[in-house]
């Protein structure tokens, strides 16, 4: 099944079984523990936590979206077989109407009918503070479904990191070896020292990317190879070398997504993450000659049925003067960088803060100068770099940042 066709599938599905479909909410989230909307849940927590009402809201205690979704934790994994940074978040919701054995018994029916076989599932093992998740175990049993396994806190159990809100044990499915649906059951409220409440309303929270969903109804042994990012991938030059066709893809979408939700390329919080993808993109036009206009072009062609905010002469324009900036810093840094003599890490790591030189350039461009330098030296001077930052910041703050749950701090 095609992707659009799953995106499709599964709201009908849940529409069908009395949910109502709420459009995605912007990449930009009303929550403020997050720069960027990394789950589908995180436009519905008040719904969770009681300070909006459902009914009253959408008509119905129980709801579906696809959520546009991106997380920064991966963006410097991007390039192998998994990890990607922009995503859409297929999930249905309740808050307050079904609970264990519905949401269950709603994600072995969904799989039967795209025919896919669930290999295993995991359930929550309990601990100090939250028991075992008997009942999950149970309810998977008693359908048929009797590879069930346990796991602890790190992946059965979902909730805020460094924040507050809704949390609880979880549920999750495997198919091919792969992590494919998570269900979360918001039974608690977590609290940022650590403790938590039970909540009054209990929540269902669900999630699956739809990129692992089309891997594994696809049959393909990586993300890339659905025809979700391989119609992208072709508009690239076939002899770039895999990882980086794989980078400038992800981060294509992302670039594209990012603009059309508002986010402008600066030197601060979301829109430094863009200004971050964009340059990375534009490091290899320089290194390799790829035009990143075309598929940033298909980017916005493949989505825009779907997601009608995308649009070409903006992404076209942002892009192009993001690219305008860049190369004249580019320009001024490797004027420096041809002035140089010895190219060391301290040097090159001078570069890179002052014109956005990154690694691979100096290296390439530094010719004899630049012999020794290594990666390993240039990042263990980048670390070096946030030590110092970081320090800076909690003599600011008192040290008190906020990290969020993407790795990032706000
Ligand atoms: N909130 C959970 C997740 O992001 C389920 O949607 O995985």
């Amino acid at each position: 099944m095609q992707s659009h066709e799953l995106r499709k599938k599964f709201l009908t599905f849940f529409e069908e079984r009395g949910h109502v479909v709420v459009p995605s909410s912007s990449l930009i989230s009303d929550d403020s523990s997050v720069l960027l909307t990394t789950a589908g849940m995180q436009q519905f927590k008040p719904y969770f936590v009681g300070t909006a009402d459902a009914e009253k809201d959408f008509g119905s205690k129980n709801t579906t979206s696809v959520q546009k979704s991106f997380r920064t934790s991966d963006i410097d994994e991007v390039g192998d077989e998994e990890h990607n940074t922009f995503f859409e978040m297929l999930g249905n919701f309740s808050f307050g109407g079904y609970f264990k054995e519905q949401a269950i018994q709603y994600a072995l029916d969904f799989f039967k009918e795209l025919g896919l076989t669930i290999q295993y599932v995991t359930i929550f093992e309990g601990d100090k503070d939250v028991p075992k998740d008997e009942e999950s175990k149970k309810i998977w049993e008693s359908l048929g479904v009797n590879d069930v396994r346990e796991a602890g806190r790190e992946d059965n159990f979902w909730g805020p990191t460094g924040s507050e809100g809704p949390c609880g044990p979880t549920t999750e499915v495997y198919i091919n070896d792969t992590e494919i649906w998570n269900i979360v059951f918001n039974e608690y409220y977590c609290k940022k020292d650590g403790t938590m409440e039970p909540l009054e309303i209990k929540g269902v929270d669900t999630g699956m990317g739809l990129e692992r969903l089309a891997m594994v109804s696809q049959n393909k042994s990586n993300i890339f190879e659905t025809d979700v990012f391989s119609e992208l991938i072709v508009v690239l030059p076939s002899e770039l070398d895999i990882r980086i066709k794989r980078i400038i893809t992800d981060h294509a979408r992302s670039i594209v997504f990012l603009l059309a939700d508002g986010v402008r390329p600066s030197n601060k919080e979301q829109g430094y993450i863009l200004r971050r993808l964009m340059r990375r993109t534009l490091v290899y036009k320089h290194m390799h000659d790829v035009d990143i206009m075309p598929i940033l072009k298909s980017v916005v062609e493949q989505y825009s049925p779907t997601y009608k905010e995308l649009s070409w002469d903006m992404t076209e324009e942002e892009f192009t003067q993001e690219k305008e900036k860049f190369e004249k810093s580019i320009a001024r840094g490797l004027r420096e960088l041809q002035k140089a003599k010895v190219i060391d890490a301290p040097y090159a790591f001078g570069l890179y803060e002052s014109f956005g030189l990154p690694y691979e350039i100096i290296k390439e461009l530094g010719g004899r100068g630049a012999e020794d330098l290594t990666r390993e030296a240039f990042d263990e001077e980048f670390k070096k770099h946030q030590e110092k930052s970081r320090a800076g910041r909690e003599a600011k703050f008192g040290g008190h940042g906020l990290l969020l749950d993407t790795g990032e701090l706000k």
